[in-house]
């Protein structure tokens, strides 16, 4: 079943990607790829990831102007994200991408529709007590951390906490597989203004290969609202919301530490076709402290 987008809606997205399409002869889902690469590139800061396309293009033998044209091209269908959410307030991205899905087959997933995922954000809230309870250093945490797909559920829950009760302090958690639809989630959090993180890896063996930590409120300091963790962050992220032990804690344990060796083989990802990243260079500083006069800017002080 998919979220069925009126064409007007889908079109602000897809008539620019597919005029990359037509024009570069690239497969719909190559341009889509490198559409959401691009876009989580420059929300993050990521130069070469951002020119990695675009190098491509002119690897193609295309003129600088073409491949002015093509970037322009994508950034009017992120333009045109922004402008069809905020006419649907609905999720436009996860609903583009199955709007291709139809016609190839490297589109696996389907995404809850919206008005069910409207619904179960209705019923999954917890109740008032458990609201107000949450502070800036103890916050609310919201996930789909099972496979988040473009993180449609963890928005609307967003949508309707900030409908019933706008002050509560909430952390925002994704994880998936598939790295398109992690970096959906990425940018869908961003749009949305959630602050939180975003996991790639398999989710049932509580692995994660890339952990993003989004937050708008990193603008006000200037940084980008998009941050890739380097692998201690993903560490702490892991033992803070997931439980799992830090390395630090099996030290002291042998035996522990021994079992934690065995399960550190990690098999060969069956979907992420993606290079493992090079470690990102470490922020100097990573602390998001609650403001609590600005709620949209909800977050934490995750690392202090
Ligand atoms: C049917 S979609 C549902 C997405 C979202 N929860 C929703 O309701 O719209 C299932 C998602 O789970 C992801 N997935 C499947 N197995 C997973 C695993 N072991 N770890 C992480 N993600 C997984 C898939 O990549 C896909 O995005």
């Amino acid at each position: 079943m998919t979220t069925l987008l009126e064409p007007e809606h889908c079109e602000h997205v897809t008539d620019p990607l597919d005029d990359i399409s037509q024009q570069t002869g690239d497969s719909p889902y190559q341009v889509f790829s490198d559409w959401i690469n691009m876009a989580v590139a420059s929300f993050s800061g990521d130069e070469d990831a951002y020119q990695k396309p675009l190098d491509r293009y002119r690897a193609d033998g295309r003129d600088e102007e073409t491949v002015r044209k093509f970037a322009t091209l994508h950034a009017n269908a992120l333009g045109g994200l922004v402008l069809a959410m905020e006419e649907t307030q609905e999720d436009v991205l996860g609903g583009v991408y199955e709007h291709y899905g139809l016609t190839s087959e490297h589109f696996a997933q389907y995404f809850t529709p919206g008005a069910l995922s409207r619904t179960m954000a209705h019923m999954e809230l917890p109740d008032a007590d458990s609201l107000r309870e949450a502070t800036p250093e103890d916050p609310l945490v919201i996930g789909d951390i099972s496979g988040c797909g473009s993180g449609r559920l963890i928005v609307d829950s967003a949508r309707r906490l900030r409908d019933i009760a706008p002050e509560t302090p909430a952390v925002y958690l994704g994880y998936d597989k598939d790295p398109l639809c992690a970096k959906m989630a990425v940018l869908n959090f961003v749009l949305n203004d959630m602050t939180g993180y975003v996991l790639l890896g398999d989710a049932l063996k509580l692995d994660a290969r890339r952990v993003w930590f989004i937050s708008t409120s990193q603008l006000v300091r200037g940084d980008h609202p998009v941050r890739e963790l380097d692998s201690r962050e993903r560490d702490r992220v892991l033992s803070r919301f997931f439980g799992v032990p830090l390395a630090d804690d099996l030290d002291d344990d042998t035996d522990a530490g021994a079992a934690q060796e065995e399960t550190d083989t990690k098999p060969e990802p069956e979907v992420d076709p993606e290079p493992t990243p090079e470690e990102p260079t470490p922020a100097p500083n990573l602390d998001v402290a609650l403001d609590p006069n600005e709620t949209s800017q909800a977050g934490f002080d995750e690392f202090a």
